[in-house]
């Protein structure tokens, strides 16, 4: 969290795919962070469409994910007086820049992305999308073209992050300082850092999954909410101490624990103190999370309604956003000599 004593306001950047469905990883790990940083930071949040290309789809569907991934933000709290939203599609210094950054990286480092890893072991290297094996370089463009000083993203992308870092370092020792270099804001552990899949809990929730039954989505139907939350792998023991937070060895009761302190601003191992029964945990979680989830939904139906106002808020970010990006763009090329 950003604090109200910084001398000066942070810049702060962070962006969300808009495949697949939201989930509470996703309003946990980052978004419920973003909310917060808004007042206190100069603050750019971007769907990141052109990440979305990464993966096959189609082109109606895509520009509708857009829209309400953008409309699920709004919902879930960021105030377009606030803060600058918009879609990464349409400011097109972040590809431009993206390229700077293919000439930065080496082959190796991108090799070593433990995400493209994890994404091509099913199909193989060399069936993968190159954008799939370039995809960090975008990311680095995404951070370093808003001179951000702070990213809040989730565990899973700290490898991404350091890479930033080291792009943004290479680049001012071989061409003079150009670019800010970004700390990456990764939530403390125990406070929403990687939620895992409730049906199988060594998974991280994600948006692309063969184990729907683990992943709350934000747009799930309360009764399915609670359905998965009741049915959430726990152990097998019971009985005074099986209520306790334990990642290694106790990972679906950390899990909950986890949730319930996110969600209450607790930490795990003192919510665990108030249980004895995984019933009774499980019903807290349900309660807990339906009461973060279902005002997001209801003001996402207020909002669907209303698509010239969502419109309007991405044109004007996108305006914003342009600003900024370019002159950074306009930096690095002369640096390089462009
Ligand atoms: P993505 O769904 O990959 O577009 O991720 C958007 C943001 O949510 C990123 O900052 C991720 O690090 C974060 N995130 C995704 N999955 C999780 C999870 N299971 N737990 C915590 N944060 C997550
Ligand atoms: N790679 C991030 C993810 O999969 C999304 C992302 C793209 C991002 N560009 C970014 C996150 C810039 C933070 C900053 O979640």
């Amino acid at each position: 969290m950003l604090s109200s004593a910084d001398p000066k306001p942070q810049r702060v950047l962070s962006g969300i795919q808009p495949t697949g469905e939201p989930h509470l990883g996703n309003l946990l790990g980052a978004i419920r962070y973003w909310v917060e940083d808004q007042t206190l930071g100069d603050c750019y949040y971007c769907v990141v469409d052109l990440h979305g290309l990464t993966v096959p789809g189609d082109p109606a569907e895509r520009r509708q994910g857009s829209l309400t991934m953008a409309t699920l933000l709004l919902a879930a709290g960021l105030d377009p007086d606030t803060c600058t939203l918009f879609l990464q599609s349409q400011v097109p210094a972040h590809s431009q820049l993206a390229w700077v950054m293919e000439c930065t990286a080496s082959f190796g480092e991108l090799a070593r992305m433990t995400q493209f890893k994890d994404k091509t072991a099913k199909g193989g290297e060399q069936a993968a999308r190159v954008g799939l094996f370039t995809y960090p370089c975008l990311m680095a463009a995404d951070i370093l073209a808003y001179d951000a000083d702070r990213v809040p993203v989730g565990e899973d992308q700290r490898q991404h992050l350091e890479l930033t870092r080291d792009l943004a370092q290479r680049f001012n020792a071989t061409y003079g300082t150009t670019f800010v270099v970004p700390q990456a804001a990764i939530p403390r552990p125990g406070r929403g850092a990687r939620i895992m899949n409730l049906a199988d809990p060594t998974r991280k929730m994600s948006k692309t999954t063969d184990l729907p039954a683990g992943v709350v989505g934000l747009f799930d139907e309360p009764a399915d909410i609670e359905r998965k939350v009741k049915r959430a792998v726990t152990d097998t023991d019971s009985g005074p101490g099986s209520v306790r937070y334990d990642r290694e060895s106790k990972p679906g009761v950390s899990n909950l624990l986890e949730l319930l302190g996110t969600l209450r601003g607790e930490d795990p191992d003192r919510v665990a103190e108030g249980y004895s029964r995984y019933g009774d945990l499980k019903a807290d979680v349900a309660r807990a999370v339906l009461d973060a989830v279902e005002p997001i939904q209801r003001r996402f139906k207020e909002l669907s309604a209303e698509r010239d106002y969502v419109a309007d808020v991405l044109a004007t970010g996108a305006r914003r956003a342009n600003d900024v990006a370019s002159a950074t763009l306009q930096r690095a090329y002369r640096a390089v000599g462009l």
